[in-house]
């Protein structure tokens, strides 16, 4: 077998394997999505092109000219269904399109063309979770259970269970600009879960978590699947996306290149990535 490429994650850390379960019905349904930035005044990379069209003179009409429109396409027909009960890990280099494709599923990014239908609104942790810094971690409590729509007795009662998910200890009365990174990450990832979503999705959200608290992040997130809820788990640590998928999405300059059992395409993955490391210092060398 061939080694992970993953620094950060000590093996004896990584949680069980996740069991698999019968899937049930679709919670995603991604149709050959496309999503194309829009760069103001860029002049490299993408498709540039002057502003003719009538649309274009329209937005821009007494702004100051900020030059030609690029255009960046971060997601290229994208395709796949995601059921309950599953969680999926979504592989690619950096710059793939990984982000901009959940945020997109999350209804955060509109589609410059094709569709995606979801069952129940899904949860972009970090995202919803805006956090305000001058506020104590208590109060942004609060304000991230009201905003999932909790009711003011249940945020009341869902701040001491958050906090000690957290781990904050006194810091939960103190404002949130005196916590390290980690602190605000696990903040996040605990308000995020207050209410259990049918769709959650993570973004590296783990990546700054201690090992115990990933450990923590990662039975909760068994819990919201045994739930017949459907994770998505965006990751750079393929043992960490092994350890919490049964499937994974490889996803290559906006286009989806594989989809499968998450061991198989985590090898095929990891085989392009050294791949790429021994070609570049091969290039050096020479
Ligand atoms: N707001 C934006 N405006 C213009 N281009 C963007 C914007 N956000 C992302 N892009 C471009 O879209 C492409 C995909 O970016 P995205 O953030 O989705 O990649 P990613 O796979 O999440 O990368 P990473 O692993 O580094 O997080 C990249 O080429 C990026 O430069
Ligand atoms: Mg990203």
């Amino acid at each position: 077998m061939t080694e992970d490429i993953d620094f950060e994650i000590d093996p004896e850390n990584l949680p069980k394997r996740l069991e698999r379960k019968p899937l049930g019905p679709p919670s995603v349904v991604v149709d050959d999505l496309h999503i194309t930035y829009r760069v103001f005044g860029a002049r490299r990379g993408g498709t540039t092109r002057q502003r003719t069209s009538l649309w274009d003179k329209a937005i821009s009409l007494g702004r100051p000219d900020t030059g030609p429109i690029t255009e960046a396409p971060a997601v290229r027909g994208v395709s796949f269904v995601a059921h309950h009960g599953e969680s999926i890990g979504i592989l690619g280099t950096n710059g793939s399109g990984k982000s901009t494709l959940l945020r997109a599923v999350a209804g955060l990014l509109p589609a410059t063309s094709g569709r995606v239908f979801t069952s129940a609104e899904p949860e972009l942790m970090g995202v919803n979770a805006a956090l305000l810094p001058r506020l104590t971690g208590e109060r942004n409590i609060m304000i991230g259970g009201l905003a999932l729509g909790l009711n003011a007795k249940q945020v009341r009662e869902s701040v001491p269970k958050v906090a000690e998910f957290a781990e904050l200890g006194d810091f939960l009365y103190l404002p949130m600009s005196s916590y390290s990174s980690g602190m605000a990450s696990r903040l996040r990832f605990a308000i995020s879960t207050i209410r259990t979503p049918e769709i959650l999705m993570i973004d590296e959200a783990l990546a700054t978590g201690d090992a115990s608290f990933r450990k923590k992040s990662t039975a909760r997130i068994e819990e919201i699947r045994e739930k017949a809820g459907t994770v998505f788990f965006v990751s750079h640590s393929l043992a960490s996306v092994r350890a919490m998928c049964t499937r994974a999405l490889w996803i290559e300059k906006g286009e989806l290149v594989a989809d499968g059992d998450v061991d198989d395409v985590a090898d095929a993955y990891n085989a392009f990535v050294e791949g790429r490391t021994n070609a570049s210092s091969g290039a050096k060398l020479r």
